[in-house]
């Protein structure tokens, strides 16, 4: 038998044939090289990220504490995942740029750009007295007091970015949801009917701008409750109502995961949905929905550390199909699933 005829792979119609070329990502020291041709006097420090598609240091710019950002590009390794494309930095220096100068919202300030290097410089958050939300999730310190800001800031920057002249971008709107709504998709394979519906929409409504990643991971806190967001690259044109149950389903995973109480878990949900509402109304049934397809998305821990257990996993499922059966699409109900 030809099994290449008959092995049905699963990919995206989007998806190119060929890949460009990748070069790999320059190593610490050339890195450092290639910043000091470019004239700065800088020292590169600690890794703060290391992987496949960036790195990620902490440096010394003329005395001052700063972040250096390099991106490169990454071939998908199985028929799920995407070609990413290294001018995801320039997605990401794009929206930095058209946020610099924005008081309602907070990102690092870019000191360089560099796009023929696909590198950045930027202020250091850490230095700022930001931490991570998604290692104080890992605490099991939850930030309750930036549960406000972040609903008034997502909301903020989804008015924003309606006033931006479209630019381009390295993922689109199919791929991404394409991406993040595959597990659903899996849920139901005799329909696949919850998944389109969602594709529909997020394909349709691609006027404006939205950002899938505003997790925990790219999210800044410091002790105020004041709040920073990074990481723009793998932002598209697409429906800006999937932002924020894309971040709300991430306080969802991890309470269910067990890193954060029920009751905690509630109170910020609450009042983040309560702060975007002031600036931006939710369509619940949408909301509910995409915040469900969003925990089926990281039911296996995908992309995301702390979802390892067949415990954790089983309680992600459990929820992703309470939503999608009983049709439970009004946000306090869901929070009853908690
Ligand atoms: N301006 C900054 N200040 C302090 N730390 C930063 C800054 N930008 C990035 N970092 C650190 O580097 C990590 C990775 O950065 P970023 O999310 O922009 O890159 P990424 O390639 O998209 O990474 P990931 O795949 O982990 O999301 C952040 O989680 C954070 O710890
Ligand atoms: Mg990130």
């Amino acid at each position: 038998m030809d099994d290449k005829k008959y092995i049905q792979s699963v990919v995206s119609s989007s998806r190119p044939k060929k890949y460009p070329q990748n070069k790999i990502l320059l190593d610490k020291k050339n890195l450092e090289k290639a910043l000091q041709l470019k004239g700065l006097k800088i020292q590169l420090k600690e890794s703060l990220k290391g992987g496949f598609i960036s790195q990620v240091y902490s440096a010394n710019l003329d005395g001052k504490d700063v972040v250096v950002k390099h991106t490169s590009g990454s071939i998908p390794s199985d028929p799920t995942e995407m070609y990413l494309d290294k001018k995801s930095h320039n997605v990401d220096c794009q929206v930095l740029k058209n946020l610099q100068s924005n008081h309602k919202i907070k990102v690092p300030k870019l000191l360089y750009d560099f796009p023929n290097i696909t590198t950045s410089v930027m202020e250091n958050l850490y230095s700022q007295g930001f931490k991570l939300m998604q290692n104080k999730i890992f605490d099991k310190n939850l930030p309750i007091n930036a549960a406000e800001r972040v609903g008034r800031m997502i909301g903020n920057l989804i008015i924003e970015s309606r006033t931006w002249k479209k630019f381009s971008v390295v993922q689109t709107a199919i791929m991404s949801i394409y991406e993040r709504g595959l597990e659903l998709r899996q849920s139901y394979p005799n329909s696949q009917k919850e998944y389109l519906e969602l594709e529909k929409k997020y394909v349709e409504n691609n006027k404006f701008w939205s950002w899938p990643d505003c997790h925990p991971k790219n999210i800044f806190v410091n002790k105020k409750g004041e709040v920073a967001f990074i990481d723009f690259g793998y932002s598209q044109w697409g429906d800006q109502r999937f932002v924020l149950p894309s971040h709300l389903a991430h306080i969802v995973i991890y309470c269910l995961a067990g890193y954060i109480g029920s009751d905690l878990a509630k109170e910020y949900i609450e009042k983040c949905v309560s702060a975007y509402r002031e600036i931006e109304p939710i369509d619940e049934l949408l909301f509910c929905q995409y915040l469900a397809m969003e925990v089926f998305h990281r039911a296996n821990g995908k992309w995301i550390t702390g979802i390892d257990t067949k415990k954790q996993k089983l309680a992600l499922l459990k929820f992703g199909y309470t939503v999608f059966d009983e049709k439970i699409y009004i946000i306090n109900k869901l929070l009853n699933l908690l």
